[in-house]
């Protein structure tokens, strides 16, 4: 059960939640958006006792991790895939702006430092009582504590490590949060190229080969373009044709010292 610490407006119309203890902030969204109409809203809470990541994984969220999900009406003629991707890319911007760390996507919407995991996404879509679809967008940074991935692909680290001091949370949140949501404000049409120009800037993964597992099997090959829809286009190794994937676990492999070039 959640247990509400206060609730503000940190923008027009944008609910600002902050929780201290909750399941998990993606869940407490959708309950909202099921018995509600329009949610704009930021929720962050302080820990999580049921937290969601990809490919029915468990984040675990003790204290001293971010733990951010927000929601907005899904926006006419924006596919719902640009908004946890304006989110990476926004998260990436303020870790430089703030940090300078330099932070890199692993395809779909990881964020890397220095070849690690810090930051995971996972996205979901949901109709309001009304029918409006929603976009929900949940965000776990590893702030002050690093959380060990159940995702044996992934090593984790955290803010507080590399820079040797406290992160305030709470104010990372805020920033975060007013950053998405004004970003996703101005999402249109026009905005997908832009976006797609933006993440392969930022890719740790294009031009390297890499496994991918899918809920369909795995396939293994040179990470080669991110399709318009955002799908990862692959040419595999054993020579078939380009594979496009739009969902699934991806990790870079070291080249096969094997291999004829
Ligand atoms: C991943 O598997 O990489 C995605 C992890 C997403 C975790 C965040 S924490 C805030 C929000 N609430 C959840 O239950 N999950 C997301």
């Amino acid at each position: 059960m959640a247990s509400e610490a206060k609730h503000g407006e940190t923008g027009e119309n944008i609910k600002r939640i902050r929780l201290e203890t909750v399941d998990s902030t993606n869940r407490y969204l959708k309950s909202r958006i099921l018995e509600g109409d329009r949610v704009r809203a930021a929720v962050t809470a302080v820990n999580q006792t049921g937290g969601k990541g990809r490919m029915n994984r468990v984040w675990r969220s003790p204290p001293g991790g971010l733990y951010l999900s927000l929601s907005t009406p899904l926006a006419e003629n924006v596919p719902p895939v640009a908004f946890p991707v304006q989110a990476a890319i926004a998260a990436a911007t303020l870790l430089y702006r703030e940090f300078e760390l330099p932070l890199r996507l692993k395809w779909p919407n990881d964020l890397q430092l220095y070849g690690q995991k810090i930051c995971g996404i996972l996205s979901e879509l949901v109709h309001s009582s009304s029918g409006i679809a929603h976009a929900i967008v949940g965000i776990g940074l590893n702030a002050n504590a690093g959380i060990v991935l159940d995702d044996a692909f992934n090593k984790p680290i955290w803010l507080a490590k590399v820079l040797a001091r406290e992160i305030d949370v709470d104010r990372l949140g805020d920033l975060l949060a007013a950053d998405i949501l004004a970003q996703w404000d101005r999402l249109d049409e026009a905005s997908m190229e832009t976006l797609r120009e933006q993440w392969k800037a930022l890719s740790d993964t294009l031009n390297r080969r890499v496994e991918v597992r899918t809920l369909r099997g795995t396939i293994r090959g040179v990470a080669v373009d991110l399709s318009p829809e955002f799908e990862l286009r692959i040419r595999p190794d054993d020579g078939g044709p380009l594979v496009a994937v739009c969902e699934g676990d991806c990790r870079s492999l070291r080249p096969d010292p094997w291999e004829k070039t």
